[in-house]
């Protein structure tokens, strides 16, 4: 496994460097065949696979709530923590990846 910087593309409005994400904010990003949500919650970033593991929905869009995020589709429940389902129709867990924070970039392991 090896770490790899993400490619986020930051808005154009910030201007100036900062960090990659704002609190509460989450963006997907493709790396390779990997289709990956970034999220940040307060000032911790994770990363897991942005498809609910029921149907593949995408999660890019779906509320977070505490730990949680949401597919709204059929109401399955994830701790984004640990990719592992709270509630809903799945019991496989979401994909997850160690992410950390250097100088402003985001790099994620796989
Ligand atoms: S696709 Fe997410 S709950 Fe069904």
């Amino acid at each position: 496994m090896a770490w790899q910087r993400l490619e986020l593309a930051r808005e154009e409005s910030l201007g100036t460097p900062g960090p990659p994400l704002e609190p509460g904010e989450k963006r997907a990003v493709r790396v390779g065949d990997r289709e990956i949500l970034v999220l940040r919650l307060g000032d911790e970033y994770f990363a897991l696979s942005n498809r609910c593991t029921h149907a593949a929905w995408p999660l890019t869009r779906e509320p977070v709530e505490g730990t949680e995020i949401v597919c709204t589709l059929h109401g399955a429940r994830f701790d984004v923590r640990d990719g592992c389902p709270t509630g809903g129709p799945t019991s496989k867990p979401l994909a997850t990846y160690p992410i950390e924070l250097r100088d402003d970039e985001l790099y994620v392991r796989f």
